[in-house]
């Protein structure tokens, strides 16, 4: 079976981070966020379709390297046509039953569950759907029975039909291309999905963990879920001195640590903790936090450095920016 990633948009919550990577490459645990969603799919996916616009010769030289150990094809889609034109797009490419992803989610779906109760109601298009607290920043769903009878996009407050999302999977037959026109961009969820809901659209509902990586919020979230489902870990030769660890934690082989650490968070490799206290963040490779530096809530780029004393909270820290001594740094986007 194929399965067809979405994964080419410009990444505009992640910026400045996504000005010099696209989404897709940005890392989670040390990794490229697209291996974790192909780490997820069961062995009956044997052809992966990867539709890219935003930074596209990037995806291709990084699925050149990378051993996946299964087919993939980086597709082009020369102007950006939206999740459901990404689609169209690559449309003459497939055939059979297809599963399409969003590139940016880390959840729990057990594909094989879900396939099996696609199968059984036997309609052209099923979405996974996870309950949350607050669906208004995702495509929110009416049901009856296992029927999506609505799809509302980021619906106005007070106009969510339910607290059931989209999660950003969905298995359809091949007449679900039909419902997509060409040549132009298409939205999946402001225009294929609410016209089929009228038809026939189906929703299979599944708990266990959900995030969308593609925010602050969700990476940080993404990253928690990671850590807590076998990501955390100290190598061995990483380098600890006084470092104080408190909850799960990933350190990798060339990170040096002598402050205190944790809950959840997340070392690149050549990364160097001083005597600064780092809690729910990201370090990239090769950043550093000094003396008595605060970092909550937050990515800190590729070899940045916070400064002695500063504090960085809730922000994203581009590549190569230094933050300079006893600095507040709340909620920005440094670049
Ligand atoms: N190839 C291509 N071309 N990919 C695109 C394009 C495009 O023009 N636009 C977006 N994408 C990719 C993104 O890179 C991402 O992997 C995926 O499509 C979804 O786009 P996002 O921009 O991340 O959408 P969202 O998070 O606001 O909302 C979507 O995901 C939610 C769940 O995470 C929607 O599908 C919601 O309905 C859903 O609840
Ligand atoms: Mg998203």
């Amino acid at each position: 079976m194929q399965a067809v990633i979405i994964a080419g948009g410009l990444g505009t919550r992640l910026r400045p981070l996504t000005f010099n990577r696209p989404k897709a490459l940005v890392p989670l645990l040390n990794r490229a966020q697209v291996l974790h969603i192909l780490d997820r799919l069961p062995k009956e996916i044997d052809e992966v379709l990867v539709a890219v616009n935003y930074m596209f010769d990037r995806v291709r030289d990084f699925f050149r390297e990378a051993d996946v150990g299964r087919t993939v094809q980086v597709i082009e889609e020369p102007t950006p046509l939206g999740t459901g034109g990404a689609v169209k797009n690559v449309a003459a490419r497939l055939h059979g039953t297809f599963a399409v992803y969003n590139g940016d989610v880390i959840d729990s779906l057990d594909f094989t569950k879900f396939l099996a109760f696609h199968r059984r109601r036997g309609g052209p298009a099923t979405l996974a759907l996870y309950e949350v607290p607050d669906p208004s920043a995702f495509g929110v769903v009416g049901m009856e029975g296992s029927r999506v009878t609505r799809f509302v996009e980021k619906p106005a407050p007070g106009e969510a039909p339910s607290r059931l999302i989209n999660a950003g999977h969905y298995l359809f037959e091949p007449e679900v291309l039909d419902e997509i026109p060409a040549g132009r961009e298409v939205s999946m969820e402001r225009e294929v999905f609410p016209a089929l809901a009228a038809r026939s659209l189906h929703g299979f509902p599944f708990d266990g963990y959900w995030s969308d990586a593609g925010t602050l919020e969700g990476y940080l979230n993404a990253t928690r879920i990671l850590l807590a489902n076998g990501g955390a870990a100290v190598h061995p030769r990483a380098k600890l001195a006084k470092a104080r660890l408190d909850g799960a934690v990933l350190v990798p082989e060339g990170a040096e640590v002598s402050g205190r650490l944790g809950p959840d968070v997340v070392l690149g490799p050549r990364s160097r903790v001083d005597s600064a206290t780092v809690s729910n963040s990201v370090l990239l490779d090769g950043a550093s936090i000094e003396a008595g530096a605060v970092v909550r809530g937050s990515i800190i780029g590729e070899d940045s450095s916070v400064g002695p004393g500063a504090t960085v909270e809730d922000s994203i820290i581009g590549d190569g920016v230094r933050v300079r001594k006893a600095r507040r740094v709340i909620q920005e986007r440094m670049a």
